[in-house]
């Protein structure tokens, strides 16, 4: 069983989801699928797709104008919730102290957080992908939870550019991700490979140890590019 996340970022309307929810629906699998998309959006789940939103508030509630917490993600019918997307860190400004305590508030509202890490493409080139995957592992991670989170592996210079890592680059960034979440005694905590993952890779990226599935941005807006995915791995 693999975990296929889509990530809608800011696309589609109700309609969108409504005919993906209709190609979904008759298709067979052993995999779990999960489509994180806009707030607007967050009821849309059934037995075969769980919903996920795609950023959460770090407070409870109050004065904070423009923003969605865990409670109100839950009470829409979420049962997902990414955090610390390459796009937040870069536009919003979340470092992995706030992805933290994002990641803390999805837990404390029965959301399963998808935590984002990835290294830039100065820190790649800096020789620094090894000390930014673990430093955002150790830092963004909530270690006091039973586990039930899951972790994505996201290459920011990768995503949305059509280039993955090679396999051995992905294989010893998911070897590096396991065994940091080990030491913090949350082994067995699934993790995602993402960035450009297609129909014509996700079946090579799903066979490299200690990958537990992807998350797909562009590719998951269509039933026709999002369905060979799924089906790509059973
Ligand atoms: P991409 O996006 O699949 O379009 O590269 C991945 C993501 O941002 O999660």
């Amino acid at each position: 069983m693999k975990i296929i996340a889509g990530n809608w970022k800011m696309n589609g309307t109700r309609d969108s989801l409504d005919a993906m929810m209709c190609g979904l629906e008759k298709i067979e699998t052993n995999n779990r699928v999960i489509l994180c998309v806009p707030f607007t959006m967050l009821n849309g789940g059934n037995d075969v797709v769980a919903i996920g939103a795609q950023d959460v508030s770090a407070h409870t509630h109050g004065a904070f104008t423009g923003e969605v917490s865990a409670k109100m993600i839950a009470d829409a019918g979420a049962k997902y919730v990414i955090v610390g997307h390459s796009e937040c860190r870069q536009y919003h400004g979340d470092t992995n102290a706030t992805v933290r305590q994002k990641a803390e508030m999805a837990l404390a509202n029965g959301l399963v957080p998808i935590i984002c890490v990835g290294e830039t493409m100065d820190e790649k080139q800096a020789g620094k992908t090894m000390a930014v995957i673990e430093s955002g592992v150790r830092e963004s991670v909530p270690s006091d939870t039973d586990s039930n989170i899951i972790i994505a592996y996201e290459p920011r210079w990768a995503i949305g550019a059509g280039l993955t890592p090679t396999a051995s680059e992905i294989a010893e960034a998911h070897t590096l991700i396991a065994k940091t979440l080990s030491d913090m005694g949350l082994g067995g905590t699934p993790v995602l490979y993402g960035a450009s993952v297609k129909g014509n890779n996700a079946a090579d990226i799903m066979s490299i140890p200690n990958v537990d599935g992807v998350l797909v941005g562009g590719a998951s807006l269509k039933s026709d590019d999002f369905i060979p995915i799924i089906t790509s791995v059973n």
